[in-house]
């Protein structure tokens, strides 16, 4: 499969960096294709402006959207597998991820709706996995419903919502004690969702 991985922390020279290459390495072993796309390093604009604000309320699935915007769909067209990889910040994804929902996942392209007013999608993606190392322990983000706060808003909504058939969440939690084991234990799980994707 050819895997699209979006990438979305400020220094790529960080342990979600090494998250990254530890699950494309995996990934490669497993004989899939990787795009790597460093959001941060790629200067994308995260911001949804008055003009796209308009396309998109507007409702029609033939306007033209933004030349950076018709680009990542471009990259989105080339790959059957989708993966985000972002530290977990204020429970949520990093700002610049959510203003690629806003701005990518557009009117037409990511959903319609028909006259029926059921919901298509020209999203060619069958698989998708958000991949995210957070600081409270995986007892904590339970605990308090987060995990399942975030599965619900990722992939419910962010994936299956915009038609992917496939999608899941891998929130790795126990990072704010920076003990050494539980970074070797959550590069260990990301190696191995990489080898098993
Ligand atoms: C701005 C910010 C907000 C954060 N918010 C959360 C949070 O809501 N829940 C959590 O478990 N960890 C949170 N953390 C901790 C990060 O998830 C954790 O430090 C990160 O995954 C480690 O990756 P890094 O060293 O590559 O940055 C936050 C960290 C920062 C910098």
């Amino acid at each position: 499969m050819h895997v699209l991985v979006l990438f979305a922390h400020p220094r790529r020279a960080s342990f979600t960096g090494e998250v990254a290459d530890t699950f494309c390495a995996g990934l490669a072993s497993a004989g899939h294709t990787v795009e790597f796309a460093d959001l941060y390093a790629e200067g994308f604009d995260p911001l949804l402006d008055a003009e796209q604000f308009g396309l998109e309320t507007s409702l029609d699935p033939a306007s033209p959207r933004p030349a950076d915007v018709e680009a990542e769909q471009a990259r989105l067209d080339r790959a059957q597998g989708l993966v985000f990889i972002y530290p977990f910040w204020w429970s949520d994804v990093p700002a610049i991820l959510k203003g690629w929902f806003d701005r990518v996942w557009t009117y037409g392209y990511a959903y319609a709706y028909e006259a029926d007013r059921s919901r298509t999608t020209r999203l060619p993606i069958r698989k998708a996995l958000a991949l995210s190392p957070a600081g409270h322990t995986d007892e904590k983000l339970d605990a308090l419903g987060l995990r399942e706060a975030h599965r619900k808003v990722m992939v419910e909504d962010r994936m299956l919502g915009v038609g992917i058939p496939e999608g899941r969440l891998e929130l790795l939690g126990g990072l704010s004690g920076n003990l050494p084991e539980e970074r070797r234990r959550i590069l260990a799980a990301a190696n191995s969702l990489g080898c098993a994707f």
